[in-house]
């Protein structure tokens, strides 16, 4: 196979010799070229969950999980937590650079301008029943978006610009009705007046007979916490957009089959899951010993939710800084969480066991984030919804990448068969 210097890989199938050009990306990593490998061998690779298969090219975000290393469009996770609002980073991860000013305050005109959603969606609420997850719902109503806006524009920045800060600004408000809605509470509209994570704060948390002013210290954990979550490559539900805007279906059904790969446990769902295996740890006396052994038991299906990554091999950049995050919301407003004591004790065991070493199991950013999103009042069966409204802009982008190619090549994995052989029908007084 290639190494380092050559710029090619060679493969020998059946006898036959065919030599593969290898590519090298921008930071270094390497791939075999596999686009003509069946058309040359008559042979397909085979990889399940694509573990070691890139799908694209992307200039977007990079990830070394050896390291831990996250960056979006060259600026580490890290340094636009502390340094941005959410909407640049949004703009940032959808344009390629940060917004000056000008174009700052041109992003948060369009937000306000389409903060509302049509009325008419409006009553689409009253008709869920009060248990059902907000993920559906978010999934149903943002596919419904392109019902009332169908116009999606061409690739002109202006048309894009509006695409963008429509949904991530009603997606936003469709979150926080719907959260209304489920405590049969009148809902709170959006405010001009206000900044993208404060409007979200006071839309889910006051009413009309509550004014509270929002908790500024709340309201820079949420914009920290959208940002961690901003875009992560080439995900589980970042793929699935790719795949469905591969068939040339619109934005919003993208986003939409998006959401819906989000929810899984596996995935974006895990948030949830690790509040109620921390709540769960708690009802049972809080020892954290027995979930660690149940993890290691492959009898048992139970998995330390917020644990283990398919890319990170070392400790996820954003579940430091949500850790972070989280220790210093607690400490400004003098609180305690026995979860954030449960959570920290069940890290510092997983992480001095050599089950979890073997393996290189970290926590990820689903271990903490949701214990913050707590202090905010957010339910847990919300958690799920605030990490889709974090990754909405990578989503977006990864969208629009994938379309700016010219036409999208569509996704479209081949299989090994391993069926039956050819079969003759058998009228059915014949069968067995
Ligand atoms: C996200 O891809 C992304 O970038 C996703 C994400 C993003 O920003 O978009 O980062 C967000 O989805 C984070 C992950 C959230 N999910 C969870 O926290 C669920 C718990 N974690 C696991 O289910 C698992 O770690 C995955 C799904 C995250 C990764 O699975 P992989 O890469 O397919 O790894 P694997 O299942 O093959 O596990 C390898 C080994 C296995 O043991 P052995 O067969 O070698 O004996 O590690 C074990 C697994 O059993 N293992 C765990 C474990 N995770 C892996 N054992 C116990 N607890 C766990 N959490």
């Amino acid at each position: 196979m290639g190494d380092k210097t050559c710029d090619s890989a060679t493969l020998t199938v059946d006898g036959h010799t065919v030599s593969l050009p290898m590519m090298t990306g921008s930071e270094g990593e390497r791939a075999v070229d596999i686009r003509h490998l069946r058309r040359e061998t008559g042979v397909i690779t085979y990889d399940p969950g694509f573990a070691n298969t890139g799908d694209c090219t992307s200039d977007i975000t990079y990830i070394d999980g050896e390291h831990g290393v996250l960056r979006y469009r060259g600026y580490d996770v890290e340094d636009l937590a502390d340094h941005c609002e959410f909407v640049e980073v949004a703009y940032l991860l959808v344009h390629g650079s940060l917004p000056n000013a000008q174009q700052k305050a041109e992003y948060s005109r369009l937000l306000n301008l389409h903060s509302l959603i049509h009325e008419d969606m409006v009553h689409f609420f009253a008709h869920y029943p009060d248990r059902a997850h907000p993920m559906a719902v978010l999934s149903a109503m943002v596919v419904s978006l392109s019902s009332f806006y169908p116009e999606l524009g061409e690739n002109r920045r202006e048309d894009i610009d509006m695409t963008v800060t429509r949904l991530l600004s009603k997606l936003r408000t469709i979150a926080a009705f719907s959260y209304k809605k489920s405590l049969g509470e009148p809902i709170v509209y959006p405010r001009h007046d206000m900044k993208y994570c404060e409007n979200f704060l006071n839309m889910m948390f006051n009413s009309p007979v509550v004014k509270d002013p929002v908790n500024p210290v709340l309201a820079d954990a949420l914009n920290q916490l959208l940002i961690l979550h901003a875009d992560h490559e080439q995900n589980c539900s970042s793929s699935v957009v790719r795949a469905v805007g591969s068939a040339d279906a619109n934005l919003y059904a993208s986003i939409s089959a998006g959401i819906c790969a989000l929810w899984g446990p596996l995935h974006g769902g895990a948030n949830q899951h690790v509040i109620e295996m921390l709540q769960d740890i708690r009802a049972n006396g809080g020892k954290v010993d027995r979930a660690i052994e149940r993890a290691k038991n492959r009898d048992d299906s139970f998995r330390l939710m917020g644990f283990g990554h398919r890319v990170y091999k070392s400790y996820d950049p954003r579940a430091r800084v949500a850790k972070k995050i989280c220790k210093s919301v607690m400490a400004a407003l003098n609180r305690q969480d026995p979860l954030l004591d449960i959570a920290q004790e069940l890290e510092a065991k997983a992480l001095a066991d050599p089950y979890f070493q073997e393996r290189n199991l970290y926590p990820n950013v689903d271990f903490y984030t949701g214990l913050t999103y707590r202090q905010m009042g957010i339910p847990t069966d919300m958690l799920t919804v605030m990490f889709a409204i974090g990754r909405l802009p990578g989503w977006i982008a990864q969208w629009l990448e994938l379309r700016s190619e010219g036409e999208p090549k569509i996704a479209r994995p081949r299989q090994i068969y391993t069926g039956p052989g050819l079969r003759t029908v058998v009228p059915i007084e014949e069968r067995p």
